[in-house]
């Protein structure tokens, strides 16, 4: 099932997420819809607040940020923890599926390692770089409440800000389904 991608300005994007169990309802069904959003709408990643959910779960699909095929990994993220993240810094230009039409070069490390569970609760410690790196640090950022404009400058932001109002209120056009706060 294909679920609404709330927009910028939905307070569930500000929430620190909280961490669920096995017991979490009907869990393996809002998987499946998840990666079913997030391939409906060409996302590369879908984090549990952008379908309105405040838990620490997101889905990731980076292979298509890579030429050659094998490179990319689909996976889940449950109860994700950074523990690490390092090497050089490099820039690139970031979108999300809450903030249609805007697009910002974001800088963030190049390496990172992670404690999570995957979608049968087996914990996990693993070190992820390049494009697959990239997408979850965004993700990650979801289930702290932040979004990737918070990572540029003040003056490109208020540039911007007349773009953010009009996705708030529902004033764009936009070929997936989504919920707006405003409208
Ligand atoms: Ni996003």
């Amino acid at each position: 099932m294909i679920l609404p991608i709330r927009a910028y300005g939905d307070t569930v994007l500000r929430k620190v997420c909280t961490p669920i169990d096995a017991d979490y309802p009907e869990l393996q069904e809002l998987i499946a819809n998840m990666y079913e959003t997030m391939d409906e709408s060409n996302g590369v990643g879908l984090a549990a607040p952008q379908i309105g959910r405040d838990i620490r779960l997101f889905v990731i699909d980076s292979s298509h940020m890579y030429d050659e095929e094998g490179m990319g990994q689909r996976r889940v993220f449950i109860n994700a923890e950074m523990i690490e993240e390092y090497d050089d810094e490099w820039v690139f230009e970031e979108g999300c599926l809450s903030i249609p039409h805007i697009r910002e070069n974001v800088s963030r490390n190049g390496t990172i390692r992670m404690r999570f569970q995957d979608e049968n609760f087996e914990e996990k410690e693993e070190e992820f770089d390049g494009m697959t790196a990239r997408v979850i640090q965004h993700e990650y950022d979801h289930i702290e409440g932040v979004l990737f404009i918070d990572h540029i400058s003040s003056l490109k932001r208020r540039l911007i800000k007349g773009k953010l109002t009009d996705i708030s209120k529902g004033n764009i056009s936009v070929d997936y389904r989504m919920k707006f706060p405003k409208r």
